[in-house]
């Protein structure tokens, strides 16, 4: 029984943590696109449904296993069972490669935090960002340094770091007790803004307008899937690691739901706010909305700075609010991808949080370093999408096949549940995790081999794709059992509580 486990100081503080987890850029820049495209205001019967049938499920699933075994992915999942220890290790190896290149977005964020008073573009705001800023070339060469990346990079890991070394309490807490109120309240006000623009109504009767015919396509649901299992950020370690630091009579059943629909709720909310602020771009430029919608790094970094160089009034101020609101979304979520692999490689090794902290945080802040090249652009949206689609979706296939198929853990698991929370869990939960998520995953694992096959994802050159795609991906799996066979546990009670 290790006496000295961090502890969350509140049930609110272990809430805001994970809420600041689950909010991220995937909640500003992915999901309004995603409903968009997917069948607009229609897409919320799928979306709903992948939440209620795997997001809260799982979500439940990963609260109840940390809190049950009370320990970081790789030591939960050995307490689960000797066996499934390289599975906790391959999610985390998922984790810090994400940690690598999510730091250097969160770096881009802060910097377009401050461009945003200078309202000077160059050309066009694409043009400064791929030209001016991130100096892109070809995919595959590294270019050297995009040197403009190379402060906010450092300032992110400092201001993370500290923030990792100051420990569960008084860092990842205290941190994200201040983030995501300030979060939520800057991020507010942008939208209370964007809604009140000219053309805002057309941009939300875009995203509203419902597509029913969409709703019988498989790759609407696989869509509704794939954002809900990366916008709550299950299937990797994270909320494993987070319940950990419960304390042992602590609500689990709740914390989930409390977590899961604050975390929709603010993806709805930035709907409103992208949409209405592309309603208002499309009628500037008189054209009709579909032709001004866009996602991802370009909706952030070139169409937003766009649209804000048009505001009437107080282009600087909300500029500047709208990326300091994608600074403090990614950095909540960048602390947790964090404390996952900080608090493995601490467990496992024996050493104390600073050292694992200064080794962990310090090699993924060197790694970040290849996505601050003229060329990481281009590596970051490979092993973005590659870390995604086999890293995320696939270890959540093997996690909820371990554990409900291989190790029927699942009758456990919600006894444990039921004995600390309020709302008891039904036989749909235990269906949901048994049937209803594994054919899913396993639905989107086949779709993503399907299309990674038939052609190299995009457009870029086959040898490309294979190395840092395709390969970073298995690298991750590999990790996961070189670590297992790695130097074991030192101290002989690692295996029980
Ligand atoms: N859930 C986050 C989001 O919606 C994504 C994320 C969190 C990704 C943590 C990685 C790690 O953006
Ligand atoms: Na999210």
């Amino acid at each position: 029984m290790e006496q000295n486990r961090p502890q969350w100081g509140s049930r609110a503080g272990f809430i805001m943590a994970a809420v600041g987890s689950a909010v991220g850029l995937g909640n500003i820049w992915r999901f309004p696109a995603v409903a968009y495209e997917n069948g607009g205001g229609a897409f919320f019967l799928p979306y709903l449904f992948a939440l209620l049938t795997a997001g809260i499920p799982l979500l439940i699933m990963e609260f109840t296993l940390g809190h049950k075994y009370r320990g970081s992915a790789p030591l939960t999942m050995t307490r689960l069972n000797k066996k499934a220890e390289w599975l906790g290790w391959w999610q985390l190896a998922i984790a810090f490669v994400i940690a690598t290149y999510y730091s250097v977005i969160v770096a881009w964020a802060t910097s377009y935090s401050f461009f945003s008073f200078k309202l000077t573009w160059g050309d066009t705001p694409q043009d400064f960002l791929l030209g001016d800023y991130l100096q892109v070339v070809e995919a595959g060469q590294f270019g050297g340094f995009a040197n403009g990346v190379l402060l906010p990079l450092l300032i992110v890991w400092i201001v993370t770091l500290g923030i990792m070394f100051s420990g569960v309490k008084k860092g990842i807490e205290a941190a994200n007790k201040v983030m995501l109120p300030l979060l939520v309240i800057l991020f507010f006000i942008v939208v209370v803004r964007a809604v009140t623009l000219p053309g805002a109504l057309e941009g939300l009767d875009a995203f509203f307008q419902p597509d029913w015919s969409k709703i019988t396509d498989g790759k609407v649901w696989i869509a509704a899937y794939g954002q809900i299992f990366f916008s709550l950020s299950v299937g990797f370690a994270i909320m494993v690691t987070y319940s950990s630091y419960l304390p042992k009579k602590a609500d689990i059943t709740n914390n989930a739901f409390i977590t899961a629909f604050s975390n929709s709720s603010f993806e709805l909310l930035a709907g409103f706010g992208v949409f209405a602020a592309l309603g208002f771009m499309a009628m500037q430029q008189g054209v009709p909305v579909n032709e001004v919608v866009s996602s991802g790094v370009i909706l952030a970094f070139a169409v937003f700075p766009q649209i804000i160089n048009e505001f009437p009034v107080a282009n600087g101020f909300f500029g500047f609010l709208f990326f300091i609101s994608l600074t403090l979304a990614g950095l909540t979520s960048l602390i947790s991808i964090i404390e996952t692999f900080v608090a493995g490689i601490q467990e496992k090794f024996n050493i104390s949080r600073t050292k694992s902290v200064a080794f962990g945080g310090g090699l993924a802040a060197i790694i970040s370093l290849v996505f601050a090249t003229k060329g990481g652009l281009n590596f970051l949206d490979v092993a973005d999408n590659f870390i995604n689609q086999f890293g995320i979706v696939f270890a959540g296939l093997v996690e909820v096949i371990l554990v409900a198929w291989v190790f029927k853990e699942l009758d456990s698991l919600k006894q444990h549940a039921d004995s600390v929370s309020d709302i008891q869990l039904g036989a749909w939960w235990k269906i949901c995790l048994s049937i209803v998520t594994p054919i899913v995953l396993f639905f989107m694992m086949f779709d993503n081999i399907r299309q990674n096959i038939s052609a190299p994802y995009g457009g870029y050159p086959v040898s490309f794709v294979l190395t840092y795609g395709w390969l970073v991906a298995a690298a991750a799996l590999i990790a996961g059992f070189v670590f297992m066979y790695a130097k074991p546990w030192s101290g002989s009670n690692k295996g029980e509580l």
